[in-house]
């Protein structure tokens, strides 16, 4: 008998025939498969984030056992499909999330800002100031402030409350709500973090709560709800997403106001800064980058 607590099995077949994909499916199941999934192959051609399925002639899949399927079910789906190439592979059933909290650990996000997971002590080499410890809590969201879009932008939301004192700021995909967070922290009062994904919203509330910050608030609505303006709004959301959203980020920001953008590939760096900017009549003060991602600092005039 497997050890069904701790594996599970993977066939993975590439090359059926698109026109015997539900002979294929239907013989898995017949054989004890637990399910089938198709391998898909991505593409995202350009701004307009758009992910395409390529359309291929033939199926790869994945099929899934939880006992290891015998050499007569892989000879029987062989003998049915000779052209397909079969292979089996021994998967381990791990809590992901437990693995990935034994490797997370404090460290120093941005400025003088540490994150601390929520489950963490906090290091006697992180400031002494309360003010400058950000607990997180990961949950499902983004932003856990390990990410470089994410330590871009808080670089920039450090600098620009530095420089300016905005007494409000929005946060577009505020995700774990790190940067709303920092923003707050450094004196901004009206701070408001809003994201598309209920999720992520759930996770926001809580690591406010965790950070005891009742002071920002994450409400239930999209951006084209906003009808408030800004002094600076800031998005840490992929480039295609952002220039789907231009408009309405620059509608929500006061004249004079900042907009801070990070996730940005370097890739297409050049052509998004010259759309965005070409299109909103925006003006790019500064940008930087860490690795294959690109972030900036853009004004709107008075
Ligand atoms: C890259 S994460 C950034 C999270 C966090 N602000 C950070 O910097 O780490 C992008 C976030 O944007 C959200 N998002 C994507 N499209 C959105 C949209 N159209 N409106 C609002 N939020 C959106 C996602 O759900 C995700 O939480």
């Amino acid at each position: 008998m497997s050890d069904s607590n701790h594996q599970f099995f993977r066939l993975k077949a590439s090359g059926i025939l698109r026109s015997r994909e539900d002979d294929f499916t239907s013989l898995c199941f017949e054989v004890g498969a637990a399910g089938v999934a198709e391998d898909l192959p991505f593409v995202q051609r350009d701004l307009r984030y758009d992910p395409d399925v390529l359309e291929t002639p033939t199926l790869d899949a994945n099929v899934y056992f939880t006992e290891a399927p015998g050499e007569s079910a892989v000879l029987k789906i062989q003998g049915e499909f000779p052209d397909a190439k079969l292979e089996v592979f021994t998967e381990e059933n791990r809590d992901w999330l437990t693995e990935w909290k034994k490797g997370f650990k404090p460290f120093r996000f941005a400025g003088d800002f540490w994150i601390v997971p929520s489950w963490c002590e906090v290091p006697p080499e992180a400031p002494r100031d309360a003010a400058k410890i950000l607990y997180v809590e990961p949950g499902m969201a983004f932003g856990t402030g390990t990410h470089e879009t994410t330590r871009l932008a808080a670089g920039y939301v450090i600098e620009e409350s530095l420089r300016s004192r905005p007494h409000s700021l929005l946060d577009v995909g505020t995700g774990t709500g790190v940067l709303a967070l920092v923003a707050h922290r450094l004196g901004a009062q009206d701070v408001v973090g809003i994201d598309n994904d209920p999720e992520a919203r759930r996770t926001a509330r809580e690591n406010l709560d965790l950070n005891k910050e009742s002071g920002i608030a994450i409400p239930d609505q999209n951006l084209e709800d906003i009808q408030q303006e800004y002094d600076v709004v800031v998005a840490n959301i992929i480039d295609g997403v952002l220039t789907l959203l231009k408009h309405d980020l620059t509608r929500v920001l006061k004249p004079g106001g900042r907009m801070i953008l990070s996730g940005i590939l370097m890739d297409r760096e050049g052509e998004f800064y010259e759309d965005f900017t070409s299109s909103t009549g925006l003006k790019l003060i500064k940008k930087t980058h860490d690795g294959e991602w690109s972030a900036a600092i853009l004004e709107k005039a008075k």
